[in-house]
């Protein structure tokens, strides 16, 4: 049944960057029934509104990708909104996925649910027991909210309705249709965008923030996608064996790190920047290292495909092709 390809699958945040991956994961595999609305269409925070849209839908999968989702600038900025919004989603779509009597349920985490200090490289069993990175403590409580959502229904209704919610933790993502703001974006593309203006500027440098010697793990969105459908589609006896009934999440990682200064010259070398790069270490630097251990997914049979070189290219050309949304 969960290989069947006439399955309705609602994909919340099909235009976001892993939603989009995710389509055209399903898509690649055949699946022919997929359902979207867009953010206007549908806002996730209206509790009545995803009522109605799964009361007349009635889907029989669900991947949950749609979330507020930035940088450390917009974190710091909108802690509220972070907090609210990813709550109110998650809580609308996976109780009235439950109460429309949908069966399998994949909520999009991040790495960012583990403490600041956790041992490094950070397991599943890492969750709960530290404290979190300030900066994007309420967007972490609410991925932590959003796990614990899942196990919770799976734990009072799974015997009882059949339902089988599961949670996975993307490390960084990177790839088509990232978000290239200027504030509100992540390493990679601002990192992307920074070198391609210095670029076509003809800028003699590129200044970094920090030392440069963070170590920092990517993992190319369609390598994420693959891991989702792969975690939706694995027997139940797999997941088990991974994972418990009040530690269901499992990592999703490329499986190790780069420093932040080789990763600046991974990119400006995919750009064909060829001026300096400096780094400014009176800025902060973060944690010195993080990466997940994903050995859990890797035992049940998932594996990266796309190294970073790889897919840098992909992304800068994605870039250029005005894929980006700023
Ligand atoms: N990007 C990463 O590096 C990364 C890393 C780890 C985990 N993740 C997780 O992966 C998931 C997806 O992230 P992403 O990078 O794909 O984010 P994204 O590109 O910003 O996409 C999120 C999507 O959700 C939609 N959305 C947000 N609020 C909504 C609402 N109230 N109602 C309806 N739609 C709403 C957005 O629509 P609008 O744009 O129209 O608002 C957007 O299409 C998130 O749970 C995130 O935590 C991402």
């Amino acid at each position: 049944m969960a290989n069947d390809l006439q399955q309705k699958i609602y994909i919340a945040g099909h235009r976001g960057m892993v939603g989009s991956a995710i389509v055209r994961e399903l898509e690649r595999l055949g699946y022919t029934n997929l359902i979207y609305r867009t953010h206007q269409e549908l806002d996730l925070t209206n509790q009545a509104a995803v009522a109605s849209f799964f009361a007349t839908e009635k889907p029989d999968q669900v991947y949950l990708a749609a979330a507020r989702v930035g940088g450390i600038y917009a974190n710091n900025t909108y802690p509220a909104q972070f907090i609210y919004e990813n709550l109110m989603v998650q809580n609308n779509v996976v109780h009235q996925a439950f109460l429309s009597g949908v069966k399998k349920l994949l909520f999009l985490g991040s790495s960012c649910i583990y403490p600041k200090l956790a041992i490094q490289p950070m397991s599943e069993e890492a969750l709960l027991t530290g404290k979190l990175e300030p900066t994007n403590e309420p967007y972490a409580i609410a991925k932590i909210a959003g796990i614990k959502m899942c196990e919770s229904y799976n734990r009072q209704y799974g015997q009882s309705h059949g339902i089988d919610y599961r949670s996975v933790m993307p490390t960084n993502l990177y790839g088509p249709g990232d978000n290239y703001h200027p504030e509100n974006s992540h390493v990679i593309p601002a990192l992307i965008r920074r070198f391609h203006e210095a670029k076509i500027n003809h800028a003699p440098e590129v200044v970094i923030w920090g030392t440069g010697t963070p170590r920092r793990e990517f993992l190319y969105v369609d390598d994420m996608a693959a891991a989702s459908v792969f975690v939706m589609q694995l027997d139940r006896l797999a997941y088990d064996s991974q994972t418990e009934p009040m530690q269901s999440h499992l990592n999703v990682g490329f499986g190790s790190d780069i420093t932040i200064a080789r990763l600046a010259t991974a990119i400006a070398k995919s750009i064909g920047y060829q001026g300096k790069i400096s780094f400014d270490p009176s800025k902060p630097d973060g944690a010195p290292k993080k990466l997940m251990d994903s050995s859990r997914i890797n035992r049940i049979g998932w594996k990266p495909k796309i190294d970073l070189e790889k897919g840098l290219v992909i992304a800068y050309q994605e870039f250029l092709q005005g894929n980006e949304r700023v």
